[in-house]
């Protein structure tokens, strides 16, 4: 059995989420708390890999069956090699994006189906859920706005999608969150950084006391 605490953070591109976890993971460092930060796809040298296929502008023919297996083939990677040993150790893990992602974009917005990409991300995460997710809620022309105006981020694949595609992703998030009411917990991410970062330190701070 893990010792540590496996939050997760979701949302469409834009919301704020990397910003967010990083000012999350600063705060609980400074506090005291055994803490690390990790993304997906990604976070070690495989999964690594496994993003720069997925994520590269130029593979225009990659099949939604592929795109979804290969999140899951990261995420696996990702959660044996670094995720559950942290766990184990007893940390904090906070990573940004995981299953949530897969069933919103895979399942719902590219119309695989959310119980299918379940089916195969179960194979792969081995019913280790997160235990607490932070889900930024956002339109998501706004997210897609903040993104144009920040010159300093790389533009990926999916990023490029329309805002049709955002929506369908917004909509699978909503379902999930009705489907997972005690593990996800929504933040209105169209305030100031200074109110999301509220909200956020608010969420894991109740639950840690808990
Ligand atoms: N609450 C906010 N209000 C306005 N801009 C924000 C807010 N949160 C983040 N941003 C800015 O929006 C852009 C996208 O933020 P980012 O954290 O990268 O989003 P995500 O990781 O969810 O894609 C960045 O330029 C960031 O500085
Ligand atoms: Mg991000």
């Amino acid at each position: 059995m893990s010792k540590g605490l496996f939050i997760t953070v979701e949302g469409p591109e834009g919301a704020g989420k990397s910003t967010i976890l990083t000012e999350l993971y600063n705060r609980l460092l400074q506090e005291g708390f055994n803490v690390i930060q990790t993304r997906e796809p990604g976070g070690i040298s495989i999964a690594e890999q496994i993003r720069e296929v997925i994520l590269n502008t130029g593979n225009t023919e990659m099949d939604k069956r592929t795109e979804a297996l290969l999140y899951a083939a990261a995420r696996r990677q990702h959660l044996v090699e670094k995720v559950i040993p942290a766990l184990e150790e007893g940390k904090i893990v906070i990573c940004d994006r995981f299953i949530d992602s897969s069933l919103a974009y895979q399942g719902n917005a590219r119309g695989i189906g959310m119980e299918e990409v379940m089916d195969i991300n179960q194979f792969a995460i081995e019913d280790k859920m997160p235990d607490l997710t932070l889900y930024f809620d956002i339109d998501p022309e706004e997210g897609l706005k903040r993104i144009a105006k920040h010159n300093g981020r790389e533009v990926n694949r999916l990023d490029l999608e329309s805002v049709d595609f955002h929506t369908r992703v917004r909509e699978g998030y909503q379902k999930l969150i009705k489907q997972y009411p005690d593990r996800i917990q929504v933040i209105d991410a169209s305030q100031s950084k200074e109110a999301v970062f509220g909200d956020a330190y608010g969420i894991v701070t109740d639950y840690l006391n808990k």
